[in-house]
């Protein structure tokens, strides 16, 4: 059990040499691409990836989360967050590797692309740099400066020599443990004080060559063998972090009380925004995993992916949910109109978890003000909540609209904080109770965490949000997603 796990100096060893090496992000394109009808083979390199991906990208948080200044590591929940990461990490690091296998499956399976995909076609397209990237992380370090044209060599003209842009591959070819090479200059001056200072991991290496292998290749039973068993654990991985979220919540909480401290600082809440989002990613890949493993095809899904995800679908419901839990909340029989004006056929590739969330956070939020402020009395009277969609070049933007009185200026600066909420809860609604939930199911607000994790989730495929208010009036939210799927996770 969790409880009882404990950090060994050997593991800590591991867990820095781990930490020093760069994060590898992958674009939602390239996801999608190399996951369609995955053999037994592909699925075996999508399990070689994650087994040294996974371990990096833990690892960066693990120490993170070891190191946090102003005493905030030494919160048991804190702590608690932190055994799970290691843990995890050493269940990874420990995984049997892959059984013998024949010489023509092991080339088949690790020869270089030129060899096995001579064919452009199997080549997977590059990824381009996360816009999200550049404003979110103040990465205080000169060797980050020119960030983000010289990020990783690939600039804007994606020509690496042989087309090695993808992910998801063997590492040279080797299944004997770890692979990863020098390092790149990635390895130094880690040791500064705070948060702002945690070094930015650029994803230099081009260890993955990915695209996906041929179907009519017999793969051997052993094969397929190995790939449920890393499936399952996996599946023990997502289910050990599932309350991560409220967990660090509760953390900062008891750092808040021992404190004896209002608000977080900007550093704690660049803090979180990294670790949020670093957890979104860490997620998405494993359940994309998982679901490529288990999942019955379908002819709109790439695992988690929804190839031809319908955007008015996906908000007609938010907006039903939305509604039916404000109508709960304030006991009314109808909550305040939320008209939709959205292109019927419009769809584009992505997870349609990450935008309903998005958008029955943003419409709770709005249903709450426009109640509050007109009174559950002018119920049948309520101004209507606009919600309107437009499809540009790059981007599908999502406008919604409110009359709920907006927010004063003076406030703004916080609404984007964990756990800032105007909202007032009774006796048994706090945190307390709420967390025991493995994530935010928050009724209708009072956890504070709707704004700013929204924003994550939209930044996280090269989206955005804003948000601009008219004090008195009401407030627009606006929604930018990404329609392109070309950019890569941003990986603090
Ligand atoms: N549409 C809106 N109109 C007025 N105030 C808003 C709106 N959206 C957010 N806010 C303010 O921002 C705060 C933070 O929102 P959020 O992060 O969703 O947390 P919560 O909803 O749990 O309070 C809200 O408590 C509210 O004061
Ligand atoms: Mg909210």
């Amino acid at each position: 059990m969790s409880h009882s796990f404990r950090i060994t100096s050997a593991l800590w060893d591991k867990i820095h040499h781990f930490a020093s090496f760069p994060q590898t992000g992958v674009s939602l394109q390239q996801m999608v691409l190399f996951g369609q009808n995955p053999s037994q083979g592909t699925l075996l390199k999508a399990s070689q990836f994650l087994s040294e991906e996974l371990p990096v990208r833990l690892a960066h948080r693990a120490k993170e989360l070891d190191e946090l200044p102003h005493n905030l590591s030494a919160m048991p929940s804190i702590e608690k967050v932190k055994n799970w990461y290691a843990q995890s990490f050493e269940e990874l690091i420990k995984f049997p590797p892959l059984p013998a296998l024949s010489p023509e499956i092991r080339r088949s399976l690790f020869s270089p692309p030129s060899v096995a995909n001579s064919n452009p076609e199997h080549q997977l397209p590059s990824s381009t740099p996360n816009p999200s990237l550049e404003h979110m992380l103040l990465v205080d370090d000169v060797a980050n400066q020119n960030f983000p044209t010289s990020l990783d060599g690939s600039g804007s003209n994606g020509s690496l020599a042989s087309g090695s842009m993808g992910f998801y591959g063997g590492a040279n070819g080797s299944n004997s443990g770890w692979a990863i090479g020098n390092g790149n200059g990635n390895g130094n001056g880690t040791a500064v004080e705070g948060f702002n200072k945690l070094k930015l991991r650029v994803p230099m290496e081009r260890r993955y060559f990915a695209a996906p292998l041929s179907s009519n290749i017999d793969w051997p039973p052993e094969l397929r063998d190995y790939n449920k068993r890393f499936t399952r654990l996996l599946e023990t991985i997502k289910t050990r972090h599932d309350p991560t979220v409220t967990t660090v919540a509760q953390g900062v909480l008891e750092w808040k009380q021992s404190q004896r401290a209002r608000h977080i600082g900007l550093d704690m809440q660049q803090w979180l925004d990294r670790f949020y989002l670093s957890r979104i990613g860490i997620r998405f890949l494993i359940g994309q995993h998982i679901a490529l493993n288990t999942q019955e095809s379908h002819p709109d899904y790439v695992g988690i992916i929804c190839t031809n995800a319908n955007v008015h679908d996906i908000i007609e419901e938010a907006i039903e949910n939305a509604r039916f839990v404000c109508e709960e909340h304030y006991a009314l029989f109808s909550s305040p109109p939320v008209q939709l004006i959205c292109p019927q056929n419009l769809t584009f590739p992505y997870v349609p978890g990450h935008l309903s969330h998005i958008i029955f956070e943003l419409l709770k939020n709005s249903l709450r003000a426009v109640v509050e402020r007109h009174g559950v009395g002018s119920e049948g009277n309520f101004p209507p909540i606009k919600v309107i969609v437009v499809e540009g070049k790059e981007d599908i933007t999502i406008k919604i609209s409110d009359e709920g009185g907006g927010i004063a200026r003076s406030a703004m600066g916080l609404i984007w904080t964990y756990m800032y909420t105007t909202m007032k809860l009774g006796p048994g609604e706090g945190l307390d109770e709420g967390f025991r939930d493995s994530d935010f199911k928050a009724p209708m607000a009072g956890f504070g965490y709707g704004l700013p994790l929204s924003r994550l989730y939209a930044r996280y495929f090269g989206g955005d949000l804003r948000l601009i208010s008219m004090d008195g009036f009401g407030t627009d939210v606006y929604i930018h997603l990404n329609r392109l799927s070309s950019s890569r996770e941003p990986l603090p």
